[in-house]
């Protein structure tokens, strides 16, 4: 973090005279398997990150929200009694937030604070999802809420849908709102039942940041989704969750080319992400890195959204021995890759996969080697 929770605390203390109330931290994420599931009512892999945003902050007993943003030095605020949607920028996130809980009948109250973060922005590790889980943390210690971690989540889900308007599914807000020290989160994306896995012991994950960002995700995004949409309509089931793979090669000679190898990912991947949590609780590390591996060659090939930069990433973590499996990670087409490798020669793999990755695409990558942390939670103050 470019700031400790110290230095936030006296960043607060400087501009209103005393030392906060609380101080919020709301993790990103990386997702080890189980991409473009969520939206499809399946399963997600994902495990909050060592990268997070911090709110410091006091309540106000009138019903403005006043926030300061180190990052971006700039200020935003808003009254609690007219909420509109404004110019885009990181405070409607947090306006977004504050309209998702008042719309679910919460009592919310006013407060001014600090905010700041490392969670790189458009990177794929849901800065959004940590900065609307940070707020609802933020709005929960100041209006004494009870915290529902779930509920929470889709509260935030629905201020990116609705207020950012966004179309995203529900793994990023709840990966951030219930995320487990250690653990990667097994998220059953219909009935949000979340199971927490440990990581087996002697592996790291590593986020390898392609340093590329496209542009045109959201209209790609929303194709995906329409397409998996139609395919459950062909399948007349809900979701494609419903969809077993037998049951898939039965029937699935009517639908277009397209729509089928877009149906086949969700239905492999489905089967994998379930594969990978077993094999997590038994250590198996090494199926655990095929699967990975599988998950983003069905990515790229059935389901297209991965990208010249991040599959030159994989390549170059696949090339180390280290290296157990390695995928895109996050909606694709730009950001970050994921790697599952072995502990002990975290440096050399991150050395020499950032060597390869700049050598063959002549960007310079950011790689950090990451811990699973717990997810949104207080800090400091009760
Ligand atoms: C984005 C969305 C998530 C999920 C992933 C793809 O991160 O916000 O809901 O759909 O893409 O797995």
């Amino acid at each position: 973090m470019p700031i400790t929770p110290q230095d936030l605390a006296e960043h607060f203390a400087r501009r209103f005279g005393e030392q906060p109330r609380w101080i919020v931290r709301s993790p990103g994420r990386v997702n080890l398997i189980g991409e473009h599931t969520d939206y499809n009512d399946g399963f997600v892999l994902p495990l909050a990150i060592d990268r997070a945003i911090w709110i410091a902050l006091r309540p106000r007993d009138d019903r403005r929200v006043v926030v300061h943003s180190i990052d971006f030095e700039q200020s935003g605020e808003f009254s609690l009694e007219n909420l509109s949607a404004g110019k885009a920028g990181w405070i409607e996130y947090v306006k977004g937030t504050a309209w998702s809980l008042e719309e679910a009948g919460f009592q919310t109250v006013g407060w001014e604070g600090v905010l700041v973060g490392d969670v790189p922005v458009g990177a794929g590790l849901s800065s959004s999802a940590a900065l609307e889980m940070a707020t609802a943390r933020a709005f929960a210690a100041a209006g004494k809420l009870q915290w529902d971690p779930t509920g929470m989540a889709k509260l935030g889900q629905r201020a990116e849908n609705e207020w950012i308007g966004v179309n995203c599914g529900i793994m990023d807000q709840l990966v951030s709102a219930a995320g487990r020290a250690d653990h990667a989160l097994l998220i059953d994306c219909r009935t949000l039942h979340t199971e927490p896995v440990r990581l087996p012991d002697g592996v790291a994950v590593v986020v390898l940041d392609t340093s590329t960002r496209r542009g045109l995700v959201d209209s790609a995004y929303n194709e995906r989704r329409a397409q998996c949409e139609s395919a459950a309509e062909f399948f007349q089931v809900p979701a494609l969750r419903d969809v077993e793979l037998e049951m898939f090669e039965q029937l699935s000679s009517g639908l277009d080319e397209t729509t089928h190898r877009r149906a086949l990912h969700v239905i492999t991947e489905n089967d994998r992400t379930l594969q990978a949590a077993e094999a997590m609780r038994r250590g198996e590390v090494c199926a655990l890195g095929v699967l990975m591996n599988k998950s983003h060659a069905s990515l790229c090939d059935d389901y297209e959204v991965s990208s010249d930069a991040l599959n030159a990433m994989v390549e170059s973590a696949l090339a180390h021995d280290a290296c157990y499996g390695a995928r895109m990670t996050g909606a694709g087409f730009g950001g970050c890759a994921v790697a599952l490798i072995d502990a002990e020669a975290a440096e050399s793999f991150v050395r020499s996969t950032a060597a390869a990755y700049q050598e063959k695409t002549g960007h310079s990558p950011a790689l950090y080697v990451c811990q699973a942390t717990n997810g949104a939670e207080i800090v400091e103050g009760e």
